[in-house]
């Protein structure tokens, strides 16, 4: 399948494999899943492993990338050499993809937040994946030895990992925060006129309680392990009983207010869906400024789920932004703007997704 360099429009009925050709891409950029919850669900059903493979034009040259997926786990290869994280890929390869389930992060728990924080902070920084598995493992470890009663020296064997790491994405969070925020409040205001002002900020677990707040974050690394580490020693009473770590990125949330007031709790429906339009477009801008171009971004039916407000100012953002796009869509009339009207107009190539296969077909 040849993806148009600019816009690629993937339309098809309901369970027809839209969804799925965007995971395969996204799997090819980043190493991880877009919408799968584990790698092994990648895996057709009844067979025992996948594999994607994808030719990138960039500007070094061409790369040839293979990622198989078996047994649960990912290998890759550029140009045939095994990589085993995404910085190895020509140092991460940007992409952005915006789904309906990115809609409900607002209103939802703080996981989908996190998540959506540290797949733009991976974009910048491709080392992130490998931290954030090296910290869920001694996460793990340590909730394991917390449900055993383990004694307090064995704790602090993991615990010192664990604060360092953490103290690590943490602040690689905050940067891309400051980097996105001006981009995403700008975002928002056009997006939503005449809202409050669209605030992001970063809510660490135990900002109050155990000096995690925003000011340890800028006293740099060290000061904030030291922190850390602190507050997994003051609360191993409570995590014992409790039998989980109760402190650590893997507690904190993105804030998302709508000026003073919480939007998990006060945006309306279309606000929440402005607010997860504005992030991702100021994503999109703070990586055009760090690389020069834009990132590949998936959109996967979106149009559907926007009011046709919305929609049109997305379709139009698209439609100017000259970078690579794939959209996915059951009914094609709604991403014909960013196909190819106005002054700016964007070549589309348009394809229809039947039983899982892939053919050209015309414009509607
Ligand atoms: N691991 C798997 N093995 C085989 N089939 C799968 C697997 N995962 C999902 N499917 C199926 O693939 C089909 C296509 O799914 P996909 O999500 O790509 O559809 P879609 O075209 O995006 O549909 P929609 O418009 O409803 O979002 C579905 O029937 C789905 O159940
Ligand atoms: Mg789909």
């Amino acid at each position: 399948m040849e993806l148009s360099p600019h816009a690629t429009v993937l339309a098809g009925a309901n369970g027809q494999g839209k969804t799925n050709f965007l995971e395969a891409c996204y799997l090819l950029c980043t190493l991880r899943p877009l919408r799968a919850q584990r790698l092994s669900e990648l895996v057709r059903f009844g067979r025992e492993q996948a594999a994607v493979t994808g030719r990138f034009e960039l500007p070094g040259g061409v790369r040839e990338v293979e990622v198989t997926v078996a047994d649960g786990r990912r290998s890759a290869r550029v140009d045939g050499k095994p990589v085993r994280d995404p910085d190895e890929l020509f140092g991460g390869l940007a992409v952005v993809a915006f789904t309906p389930d990115d809609l409900a992060l607002v209103k939802g728990g703080p996981e989908g937040r996190r998540r959506l924080l540290d797949r733009a902070v991976q974009n910048r920084h491709p080392a992130h994946l490998a931290d954030a598995r090296d910290y869920l493992r001694a996460l793990r470890s340590r909730n394991q030895l917390l449900r055993e009663g383990a004694p307090e020296a064995v704790h602090e064997a993991f615990e010192e990992p664990l604060s360092r790491i953490g103290a690590r994405l943490r602040l690689r969070r905050e940067q891309l925060l400051d980097e996105l925020r001006g981009h995403a409040a700008r975002a928002f205001a056009e997006v939503a006129r005449g809202e409050e002002p669209l605030q992001l900020a970063y809510h660490a677990a135990g900002r109050d309680s155990d000096g995690l707040d925003a000011d340890a974050a800028l006293r740099g690394e060290d000061e904030l392990a030291g922190r850390l580490l602190a507050a997994f020693r003051r609360r191993l009473p409570r995590d014992r009983e409790r039998g989980y770590t109760s402190v650590g990125p893997h507690a904190d949330d993105l804030s998302l207010a709508l000026g003073e007031r919480p939007a998990r709790l006060f945006a309306s429906q279309g606000q929440a869906r402005a607010v997860v339009l504005a992030f991702k477009i100021g994503e999109i801008e703070n990586l055009r400024r760090v690389h020069g171009r834009a990132p590949l971004l998936l959109l996967d039916d979106v149009s559907s789920e926007l009011d046709p407000e919305r929609n049109t100012y997305l379709m139009r953002y698209l439609g100017e932004l000259q970078g690579q796009v794939v959209l996915t869509t059951t009914d094609p009339n709604l991403v014909a703007a960013a196909a190819g009207s106005g002054p700016q107009s964007v070549r589309a190539v348009f394809h229809a997704v039947r039983e899982g296969r892939i053919e050209r077909s015309e414009a509607p």
